[in-house]
């Protein structure tokens, strides 16, 4: 009955506005509400829920209301970013291991698995999970049960996992760098949070909000936005979403004495290559705040993302005329692609990767390595922040970085 429809319609409009307060979390934004009302819904399920969307739009409210509005609040929450921790110990970190199961594993160790039993544990860029953790992961989501490392005993959990990604999962599967069946037993319910650009509503509400909070932090008065600069603000690509946003007004509270900012002198914090213009950013590129590109580094990016799509597409031939992979693959044993590869045989990926290197011409090597060095510079070493801007993974930049010794 549409009498009753408006009043569930109208519960569910009170229900978030009070999580959106709970959480701190700002917008009006048709979308996100709706996004907020997915994860009420499915709290009280122990549906997978995979977030998707760009880097710095707010997934990581996301598990939090999950976790919050579920039947297991009162139990552990742990919040895990994959692509953050070491190829080698992630399979630890996450389901233990037994004394002596490594050389330096000198006691014993329970994992997330084991310590968030009755909780949820929240796997942040889930994408960067290696292949061998992937198949670990997908069993013990359908049986419940996983093995701590060194050990054959297998163990019970009753774990609720929430994922989020920033990546294109589906390219991610193309490519072989993520399995197909755990994709699928993860994303039983998809939450995908848009990008700052695509509310625009929201950015006066989120600046003032931030402005606010600055002004608190620092003990001055708020800095306020005439409507050109708000106008100007709302015309950005914000390539870093709501965290770059944030990071502006950080910046524009600490530096401007004159507390009334006009368009002139916000643009001066605005990166200028991302204003909206005929040529946008790449939408793959993950801004870190106040990340800054000139022409240059975007035609690095170009010739990236072109790499990726020959590598892609050589790939498909091969398996579209059913013919093992060209012998350039077979190519492992040579000591310069050794280098930054784990000790054990490679996996996919890195099979993949070397193919990369041995095909490609010096010059696009080269270009690479300089966009690296680059980076690196621009990042003050900071691996993380260089991996996001190149758009490639830590472990990949961290290999890169042995293999052309930077
Ligand atoms: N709607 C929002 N309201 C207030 N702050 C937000 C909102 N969305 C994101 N933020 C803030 O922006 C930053 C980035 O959010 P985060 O969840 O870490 O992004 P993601 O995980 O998607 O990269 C955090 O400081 C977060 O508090
Ligand atoms: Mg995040």
């Amino acid at each position: 009955m549409p009498a009753a429809s408006n009043k569930q319609r109208k519960m569910n409009e009170k229900e978030i506005q009070a999580v959106k307060q709970r959480f701190g979390i700002i917008g009006t934004n048709s979308r996100l509400n709706r996004a907020i009302e997915v994860a009420l819904q499915v709290a009280k399920t122990d549906l997978s829920v995979l977030v998707t969307g760009e880097s710095g739009v707010g997934k990581e409210f996301f598990p939090q209301i999950i976790h919050n509005f579920s039947t297991r609040k009162h139990g552990p929450y742990f919040a895990i970013n994959c692509g953050a921790i070491p190829e080698g110990t992630i399979d630890s970190e996450l389901f233990g291991h037994e004394k002596g199961a490594y050389t330096d594993a000198k006691s014993e160790r329970k994992g997330y698995f084991e310590i968030a039993n009755g909780g949820t544990l929240f796997l942040d860029e889930v994408g960067e999970l290696p292949l061998q953790t992937q198949v670990r992961l997908l069993r013990v989501l359908e049986t419940g049960e996983f093995i701590r490392m060194g050990s054959s005993q297998v163990l019970k959990t009753s774990v609720r996992v929430v994922t989020a990604t920033n990546l294109d999962m589906r390219q991610a599967i193309r490519s072989g760098r993520f399995r197909e069946d755990l994709y699928y037993r993860l994303s039983a319910v998809e939450i995908r949070v848009p990008p700052l650009r695509e509310r625009k509503e929201d950015i006066p509400l989120l600046f003032r909000k931030f402005a606010l909070d600055f002004s608190d932090k620092y003990r001055m008065p708020a800095i306020r936005l005439n409507e050109e600069a708000t106008r100007l603000l709302q015309s950005y690509y914000w390539n870093g979403n709501i965290r770059q946003l944030k990071n502006v007004a950080e910046r524009v509270s600490i530096i401007e004495t004159n507390h009334d900012i006009t368009a002139e002198t916000l643009r001066r914090y605005l990166p200028e290559n991302e204003m909206e213009t005929g040529l946008q950013p790449l939408s793959s590129f993950q801004a870190s705040g106040d990340t800054y590109m000139n022409e240059r580094e975007l035609l690095y990016k170009v010739l990236f993302d072109m790499r990726k799509d020959i590598t892609e597409l050589k790939q498909q031939m091969a398996q579209q005329s059913q013919q093992p992979i060209q012998p350039s693959v077979v190519n492992v044993g040579t000591p310069m692609v050794k280098m930054g590869a784990s000790t054990d045989t490679p996996s996919d990926e890195e099979f993949q990767q070397v193919e990369e290197v041995h095909d490609e011409p010096d010059s696009i090597v080269e270009i690479e390595k300089e966009a690296i060095r680059r980076a690196l510079e621009r990042f003050h070493g900071n691996r993380k922040a260089t991996a996001q801007a190149l758009g490639m993974g830590e472990r990949t930049l961290y290999r890169k970085i042995k293999e052309y010794g930077l």
